[in-house]
This record gives structure tokens, sequence and C-alpha cells, in this order.
């Protein structure tokens, strides 16, 4: 097992990754305060791993609910199934949230502990390969609204993140390579030398070689991790982790939630953003190729769907955390390995880079 640490003074806390991890009551117990505990997690992953976490707990009044699979019910409605079995189990502000699951658990499980009793401690044990390389890490958590992706949150840090590389053995290839998406990521915008290593390593990756999956996740959660301790609440530094987001969040809501993955929506906003890049002289042409290249490599979309137009996908751009005074946020590339956040680029430049990153 391999720890990293999120520093983030009072709030940090530790990551743990590695093998045979479900089953640790030794890692779990530091984090848990009172004597309750409510496992939360979704009826796909229920059966896989809900009795072996829940073995792992047995020291406390330990209860569950499972919610239905899917980003379409990543949702408020939704999110009140939570509130109602903690209410109906009387648990009180001493009780501690375990999201089991992945990105879309994980997100839930945080914003209810952010709001349950106006705050209650929560552990992350991701379960897919996105949620164990980004969304487990950094305490963003939220709901989507039907206008917006991700557009109702809180900032709630968890008290540990435990990725148990076991569980990846049973994630679809497709899922895989959404996650695939959020690793690329990292070596784009901040770490050209794990850029390298990725695209000499991605057949390995794709065939879940673990020594691979394992230091791929490693590395990523590094990242993650020094970002947030430098921006905890993106001021600044952490809006590049949205590499390819604004793009990305527009197909998601477009094409309706859960249609096209996140990992798979980002892979393809990434590619928008490269070229966009390119277009403003900031990235050659050979990078763009590049990037391409490694995500095309990682069995993930690099175009938009048709039937989005550009109009609407501009309109969509719009709805963005990012968003300052009515503007257009986005983060572009300098270089592999270097990103901005910027609202200078024409309008007319992104209409035209929409259109070209169109699947005909
Ligand atoms: P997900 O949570 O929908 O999981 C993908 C699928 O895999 C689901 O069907 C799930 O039930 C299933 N699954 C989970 N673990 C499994 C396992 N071990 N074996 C078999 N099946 C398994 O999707 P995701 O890609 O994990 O997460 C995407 C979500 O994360 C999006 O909502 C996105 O907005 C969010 N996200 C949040 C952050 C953040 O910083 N908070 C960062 C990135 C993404
Ligand atoms: N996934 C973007 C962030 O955590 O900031």
């Amino acid at each position: 097992m391999k720890t990293l640490h999120v520093e983030l003074g009072p709030r940090s806390y530790p990551i743990h990754i590695g093998s045979g991890l479900l089953g640790r009551a030794d890692l779990l117990k530091p984090c848990i305060a009172g004597k309750q505990v409510m496992v939360v997690t979704n009826e796909t992953v229920a059966p896989l791993y809900l009795d072996k976490t829940l073995a792992a707990l047995s020291d406390y009044q330990c209860e569950s609910v499972i919610l239905p699979d899917g980003e379409q019910y990543k949702t408020l409605d939704v999110l009140n199934h939570i509130f109602d079995a903690l209410l109906r189990k009387h648990l009180d502000r001493r009780v501690t949230l375990v999201a089991l699951g992945g990105g879309v658990i994980g997100d839930m499980t945080g914003f209810a502990a952010a709001c349950y009793q106006r705050g209650v401690d929560f552990i992350q044990i991701p379960t897919t390969l996105l949620s164990q390389v980004d969304s487990s890490v950094g305490g963003k958590t939220g709901v989507n609204h039907p206008l917006g992706k991700n557009m109702i949150g809180a900032f709630h840090q968890p008290r540990c993140v435990i990725a148990d590389t076991d569980t990846l053995n049973t994630l679809p290839d497709r899922e895989l390579s959404a996650g695939l998406a959020e690793v690329i990521k990292y070596g784009l915008i901040r770490d050209p030398a794990f850029f390298d290593w990725l695209e000499i390593n991605m057949d390995k990756l794709l065939t879940r070689d673990t020594q691979a999956l394992v230091y791929a996740i490693e590395r990523s959660c590094t990242n993650k991790a020094d970002v947030v301790a430098l921006d905890e609440r993106e001021g600044g530094v952490r809006a590049t982790l949205n590499l390819g987001h604004t793009f990305g969040h527009a197909i998601e809501t477009g094409m309706g939630y859960g249609v096209w993955l996140h990992g798979e929506a980002v892979a393809t906003g990434m590619c928008m953003a490269a070229r966009m890049s390119a277009r403003l002289g900031w990235l050659d042409d050979a990078d763009v190729t590049r990037a391409e290249a490694l995500i095309r490599q990682a069995r993930l979309p690099v175009r938009a769907p048709r039937a989005l137009d550009t109009t609407r996908f501009i309109e969509l751009m719009g709805v963005d955390k990012k968003v300052q005074d009515g503007k257009i946020r986005l983060v572009l590339l300098k270089a592999i390995g270097e990103a901005v956040v910027t609202d200078d680029f024409p309008p007319a430049l992104l209409r035209e880079v929409i259109e070209a990153c169109t699947s005909m």
C-alpha cells in the first residue's frame, strides 16, 4: 500500500492506494469519530463490494442506502434518499458517511455529508478508475441540475480516501477508458514526463497491468493533491484541472446525462481545447496530434456529437462555474504540460473550433 497526503492544514487527509484495502478496518477506524456509520452505494456496486465494506465496519452501528445507478440519478431528488435514510435511522451529527462507488456516488455522498445537520464527516472509497484518480480527492461534491452539470454543490473534504485497486477488476472496459481521460489530463496540464510515460504504457493500462495501473493512480493523485493543496476552493490554479470540461460538460448536458460518460466527454473536450490552443498560436500542431493520438489510443472519442448544433453547444458552455461576468473562460494549453485559464479568445474562433471538432 502507498499512502499520499492532501495537505490542507486541519482538513488534511491520507489517500491510501493498493490491493486488498476494502476489508481494512484499521484504515477506516482513525477516520470515524462517532459510533454511527452510513454506507452510500448503488445497485451495481452493492452486490460486488457492500458486504466486504460492512464487515470492516462491524464495530459500529452501521446502516446502508443503495441508490439507483447512473449519471441521470445525480440529482437533488435522489440525494434526498440519503437524507431520508439518515433521518429514519435517527443518525446524529457524529455519523460518518462512507461513499462506496464511482464519482457519482462520491459526489452525492460528499454533498449529503456537507449538508446533513450542517455538516458531518465522510470517507471516500472510490471503485472506478476515474474516481480513484480524480473525483474522490479534493472535496468537490454536488449534483447536476437539468440546466447544468455539477451546478449545485459544496466544497467538503473527506476524512480519508481508500482506493482499493482490486475493485478495478470488475470495471467494464468503457469505464476504464473513461477514467484514462482524467489520467491523460494530468499529463497535459502539468506533468509532461507523465504524458511521455502514458504514450509508452497506454497498452499496459488498457490490459489492466497492475503495476502500470497503480503507478498511474499514484501519479495522478500526487498531481491532484498538489493542486488542491495550492488552491482548495479554485481561486486560481485548480481551474486547470478542468481542462476539456467546459466543452465536455456541454456534451454531457446537451446529450442527456449518462449518454456520453463524463470521461468520454472530457476526452473530446481536451481535443477541442488543444485545437483551440493551436489556433491561437500557443500549441504546435504536432502536440495537438500527440494529444489526440494518446486519447484515441485510450479508446476515447476525439470528436463531438453531430446531434449538438454549434449554437446550442456554445449556449451550454455558458453554464459553467468558470464563467465570470458573463464570459466563458477556458482552460487551454501553452504546451504539453502547461495550462492556462483565459477568456481572451475571439468568439468566432470558438465557433470554428467546435465545428471543426464535430464528427461528420
Ligand atoms: P460512475 O460513478 O457513474 O461509475 C461508472 C459506472 O461504473 C457506474 O455504472 C457504476 O455503478 C459502475 N461501477 C463503479 N465501480 C465499479 C466496479 N468496481 N466494478 C463494476 N462497476 C463499477 O462514474 P465515474 O466515472 O466513476 O464518475 C463520474 C462522475 O464523477 C461524474 O458525475 C463527474 O461529474 C464526477 N467527477 C467529479 C469530480 C470531483 O472532483 N468531484 C472529478 C471528476 C469527475
Ligand atoms: N475535477 C476538477 C477538480 O477537482 O477541481
